[in-house]
């Protein structure tokens, strides 16, 4: 790839918030990390070039490049626009190094299968938020002919030909209808996967694969049928906007009071994100045709009780950064994390900043204070980095921020932007 912005200063440098800034004006979301990630992978299922437009800088998409570039696929990175040569699509075997870091790589899974008949794969791991199991995956990849053994942590998985099959899946995996919606493109028949996930990524990559020539109906409702084809074609497609980036901005917004306009988004991807707002008492309103403004509310702004769900429901990686706005909304809140067993590790830290937060198994009970004070803190994970970030903003005093290479795999620019409307913040050496 030809830049590499997203490793620049990430180790070894932390970042310096002064809290309490009024933010105002309008700021700009990238295009979805998630989406790209799966679609990146998608593209090996083309035999041609495909241009990826929207695609975020970030330190996980260059990641996925280089898993593609080991697996022969020529790749180059532009300003935002990804250009995938495929042609050459020879190896099987995807780096441990990268899969490692990297579990969104093992989407490649599906799409190596239904190319090359053979994938090699290794197991991604778990990560800091759970064990993140890929049996899923594992299991609809068998229903559709392949045989897959797992040896030495490396998935082994191979097929003459994929053959359609009915795939009911025990959890709605974004990853695993990601995988198997993928593999059955060129598969023989059709297939169709029951509790599939409904996130608006599992959408784009769906419309990504159609615009190569699949055929796929219901991405976005339980049930996505694919009618298998032979093979698919070159395309150009562009990315949606991030709902997650966006959210975080929204609660940027709140978090300091303040009055910001953020866009381009898709609203009805954040449907609960807005709703939320709206309870605590900050009014979130859609202005159309693409944006959304989070403003203050006219009275106080009250705690309230969130659970992680499947899309539709209210988003597990939204999750840390309304915890951080609930430390500073009035009474009592509890947080439920249902989609991954360990997302609460941000707490100890948000309670250095003097959040009041107890937890009990995946419950957080926040009782909310009237101020968080800055303070040395250390980002656990990428979405918790984030909450860090947005508790920092609106903290009396200094909070700095280290284990920053976690919120560069996920956000393009972060402190540029938000310096932009104006927050206080700077990155530098430790
Ligand atoms: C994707 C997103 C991630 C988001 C998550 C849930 C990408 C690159 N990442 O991750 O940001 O937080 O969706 O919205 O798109 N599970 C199993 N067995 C499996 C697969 C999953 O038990 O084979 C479990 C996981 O451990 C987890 C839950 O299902 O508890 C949800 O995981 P999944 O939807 O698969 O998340 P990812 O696709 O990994």
């Amino acid at each position: 790839m030809t830049t590499q912005v997203g490793e620049l200063l990430t180790t070894d440098s932390v970042l310096r918030i002064r809290g309490g800034v009024l933010l105002r004006g309008e700021v700009g979301v990238n295009g979805a990390k998630n989406s790209a990630l799966a679609i990146m992978a998608g593209a090996l299922l083309c035999s041609q070039e495909c241009r990826i437009r929207n695609v975020p800088n970030l330190v996980d998409v260059h990641r996925m490049g280089q898993v593609l570039t080991a697996l022969g696929v020529k790749v180059r990175y532009d300003r935002g626009a990804l250009e995938l040569d495929v042609t050459h699509l020879h190896r099987s075997l995807a780096p441990y190094e990268i899969v490692s870091q990297l579990r969104a790589s093992f989407f490649v899974i599906g799409p190596l299968l239904a190319r090359l008949g053979v994938a090699r794969v290794p197991m991604p791991g778990g990560c800091a938020i759970g064990a993140r199991p890929v049996e899923l995956h594992v299991r609809g990849l068998q229903a559709l002919g392949a045989v897959v053994q797992i040896e030495h942590g490396m998935v082994h998985a191979y097929a003459r030909k994929l053959k359609g099959a009915n795939i009911y899946l025990d959890y709605p995996s974004v990853g695993a209808t990601e995988t198997l919606m993928m593999a059955a493109t060129l598969a023989e028949g059709e297939t169709v996967i029951e509790n599939a996930a409904q996130e608006p990524e599992v959408v784009d990559l769906a419309n990504f694969c159609r615009s190569m020539g699949a055929k796929i109906r219901g991405a976005g409702t339980k049930t996505i049928t694919v009618v298998g084809v032979p093979r698919l074609h070159t395309t150009e497609y562009s990315i949606i906007p991030d709902r997650i980036e966006a959210g975080t901005f929204m609660v940027a917004a709140a978090i300091t009071r303040s009055d910001v306009l953020i866009t381009p988004v898709i609203p009805e991807h954040l449907t609960p994100v807005i709703a939320k707002l709206n309870e605590i008492g900050f009014q979130a309103t859609v202005e159309a045709p693409n944006g959304v403004r989070v403003q203050p509310g006219a009275g106080v702004y009250q705690g309230t009780d969130i659970e992680t769900l499947p899309f539709p429901g209210f988003p597990t990686d939204m999750q840390a950064q309304f915890m951080a706005l609930l430390t500073l909304s009035e009474g009592s809140s509890v947080v439920t994390e249902t989609v991954f067993e360990n997302r609460l590790r941000h707490v100890a830290e948000l309670q250095r900043l003097g959040a009041n937060i107890r937890v009990k198994g995946n419950h957080a009970v926040i009782q909310g204070v009237p101020f968080l004070s800055g303070a040395p803190v250390t980002a656990t994970d990428l979405r918790a980095s984030a909450a860090l970030v947005l508790a920092g903003l609106a903290a009396q005093g200094e909070t700095v921020i280290s284990g920053l290479h976690h919120l560069d795999r996920g956000y393009e620019r972060l402190e540029e932007k938000l310096r932009s409307l104006g927050a206080d913040l700077v990155r530098v050496a430790a």
